[in-house]
């Protein structure tokens, strides 16, 4: 480092913005390792208690996506859209908004992560497809937008080195939760990816990262700002996490309900969102003009252009694209099957999608850790929504696992999710807001 670290943390520590040079000498001492351990920490607590103005969140941004290899897709025609969720339960809208988007026309580089905790990951879920892969090349990630319009890749170590090691910082110094370090960490990544315009859905609710309104607000605020202002054409949804997304929570089940909305069918929530967040690429990926897209996306969900460019996407990356046709026969099924059934007639009040998230991990659908395997054919397929009319007996959700004893146990943990009464319960809208660069 050109600089001595302990003045610039000292610095950061007495309220002062840093300059984009000094960032940019912070970071080339997190990746070359001339910034300890402990300087690193002290940083990052100073920035988390003083806060980093968006100047500088731009700058922090900046220095870490190009601490690793970026993409270069300019010379592929297009506006090249992605979409970034800040993850879900049941949040399979990648798996379908990416081909249906690459159908009409629009070029989509998108590179995903796995799954940790109680949130699923695309990774985890395309991977549970026979012969599947993400771990493209950059020259293979290149051709196949070029040739298909759309890759999915998983992102690998060489992306944003510097993000690696402050993430794992953050997570043993109580300095995750800063809106400034979540923007950099997020946006470093996404746009390594060569994108000229992302789409980003902010969940929010129980089963989020971001648990009120407010700090959803704050943070689709701050990704879009930081975004626009590295030149990257940005704007956010923010949607509803208090309930799951869709009724499959699990990969090869998620797998299997996404066919089902490429088909055009599905839950109406899943379709809903999936609509909304094409509708915005389209309009980014200036295709349509905003009063047309919804109906354009739509229609890629109807005319089988959509569900085409999936099985196109599955075969070019050595998946087996029969999946398209006979999902459970090519995805393969978990041994053991049980239904949870209602003991009362009603209206379901209420699902909370973090508990429901950890069932389908108990059941070996998510990691815990990191390096923690999962299985792809495990998971929950709910029958009932919230809102939905409940008869006496019928099924509520279906409980896939590998034994008897651990569907048992998920059994037990369902049960008081269920919650039954005698009233239409008034839900909370999908959308929630609108962020965009003006907000
Ligand atoms: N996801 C990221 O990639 N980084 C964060 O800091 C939080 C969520």
């Amino acid at each position: 480092m050109k600089n001595f670290p302990a003045r610039l943390i000292a610095k950061k520590r007495d309220g002062h913005s840093l300059s984009s040079l000094e960032i940019q000498d912070l970071v080339e001492g997190v990746v070359d390792g001339s910034l300890s351990d402990a300087q690193l920490g002290a940083l990052l607590m100073a920035g988390f208690l003083v806060g980093n103005s968006n100047e500088e969140t731009a700058h922090w941004t900046r220095a870490m996506r190009d601490s690793g290899f970026v993409h270069d897709l300019s010379k592929i025609p297009g506006i090249k859209v992605d979409k970034h969720s800040t993850g879900g339960v049941g949040d399979k809208v990648s798996l379908v908004l990416a081909p249906l988007v690459a159908s009409l026309g629009v070029p989509v580089p998108m590179v995903s992560g796995r799954g940790l905790g109680h949130t699923g990951g695309t990774v985890d879920k395309l991977l549970s497809i026979p012969g599947f892969r993400m771990d493209l090349s950059p020259e293979e990630f290149r051709r196949l937008i070029e040739n298909n319009g759309l890759a999915m890749s998983a992102a690998t170590d060489a992306v944003a080195p510097a993000d690696r090691r402050m993430y794992a910082t953050r997570d043993v110094t109580a300095t995750v939760e800063s809106i400034s370090w979540i923007t950099s960490s997020i946006l470093s990544k996404k746009l390594a990816e060569g994108i000229d315009a992302l789409v980003l859905d902010v969940k929010c609710g129980r089963g989020a990262f971001m648990k009120d309104l407010e700090h959803a607000k704050r943070l689709a605020q701050s990704l879009v700002r930081t975004a626009n202002l590295l030149g990257c054409v940005t704007s956010a949804r923010i949607t509803n996490m208090d309930r799951p997304l869709g009724r499959a929570i699990g990969n090869a089940l998620e797998v299997e309900e996404s066919i089902l909305c490429l088909k055009g069918g599905g839950p109406t929530d899943l379709r809903e969102i999936v609509l909304l967040l094409a509708a915005d690429m389209l309009v980014a990926g200036q295709v349509v003009e905003e009063e047309g897209a919804k109906d354009l996306a739509a229609s890629a969900l109807e005319d089988g252009r959509a569900l085409e460019r999936f099985r196109l996407m599955v075969q070019a990356q050595g998946g087996d694209p029969e999946v398209v046709d006979q999902p459970r026969k090519v995805l393969g099924e978990a041994p053991v099957c049980r239904n949870l059934c209602a003991k009362t007639g009603g209206y379901l009040e209420d699902l909370d999608p973090f508990e429901m998230g950890w069932t389908a991990l108990e059941l070996g659908a998510g990691r815990r850790v990191a390096s923690d395997p999962i299985d792809p054919l495990v998971g929950l397929v709910c029958h009932k929504a919230p809102g939905d009319r409940v008869e006496r007996g019928e099924v509520l959700v279906e409980v896939h696992a590998r034994q008897q004893g651990e569907a048992e146990e998920a059994l037990q943990r369902l049960e008081p999710l269920f919650k039954i009464g005698e009233d239409l319960p008034m839900l909370s809208p999908l959308l929630l807001a609108t962020v965009g660069p003006q907000d």
